[in-house]
């Protein structure tokens, strides 16, 4: 399984990297928007530090104005995955896309349907929304199983990427369905590393330790 960074603070993105762990990132105009830097510079900065794929969106909503943009984008690093919304005019993007060679990442899955659509048009990743199905009520853990077992099923090439992941449950359980990919903010990759018992632990150890060398 691949964990992806989602963010565009490249502070972060160094410290985490360091740890070994990160095979990529994503962003999309609220994550780049909260950086307030050129968009541009930013994924840039970002190609040079991940070695993986690294998702940035388009922000047009006509296909043609989608494949503009994304054949700009595909320019700036040899990394970069064009980030596509889940719309028709998305899917049409993605179709002269894929046949050009550039990678797409169709975001905001919602149902299996819109799932099956993106791979059929030539997706590279479909990015369903954890968090967001949750937020509503609905079953978020059978989506991800689904796409993964449609995908293993006709041999498809395209990956999953759960997106919208909030808390570390989201990712264990995703990890357990099969997503091939799991993009986790930067605040939850440090709780991933913790548990009160490993501090605890430390604590013990640490104060037998100086008894001992007393
Ligand atoms: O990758 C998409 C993600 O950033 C959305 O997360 O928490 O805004 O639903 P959230």
């Amino acid at each position: 399984m691949k964990f992806f960074l989602d963010t565009a603070d490249v502070s972060a993105i160094k410290l985490i990297n360091e740890l070994g762990v990160v095979d990529g990132v994503t962003t999309n105009p609220s994550i780049i928007s909260k950086e307030g830097r050129d968009f541009e510079t930013v994924i840039k900065e970002i190609c040079q530090i991940v070695d993986g794929p690294v998702s940035a969106e388009v922000t047009g909503e006509a296909a043609e104005d989608m494949i503009a943009e994304a054949r700009s984008i595909a320019q700036w690093a040899p990394n970069v995955v064009v980030k596509i919304p889940m719309t028709t005019e998305g899917l049409k993007a993605v179709n002269v896309l894929s046949r050009e060679g550039i990678k797409t990442n169709v975001t905001l899955i919602f149902t299996v349907s819109q799932g099956l659509m993106a791979i059929k048009a030539g997706a590279t990743y479909i990015s369903p929304f954890v968090g967001r199905l949750e937020d509503i009520g609905t079953d978020a853990y059978q989506l991800i199983a689904d796409l993964r077992a449609i995908i293993d099923f006709y041999d498809y090439d395209a990956k999953i990427i759960a997106a919208s992941i909030r808390n570390t449950v989201h990712v264990e359980e995703v990890a357990k369905l099969g997503a091939h990919i799991a993009t986790i903010p930067d605040a939850l990759f440090a709780k991933m590393t913790q548990h009160p018992l490993t501090a605890q632990g430390l604590e013990i150890f640490a104060k037998d330790w100086a008894a001992f060398k007393q």
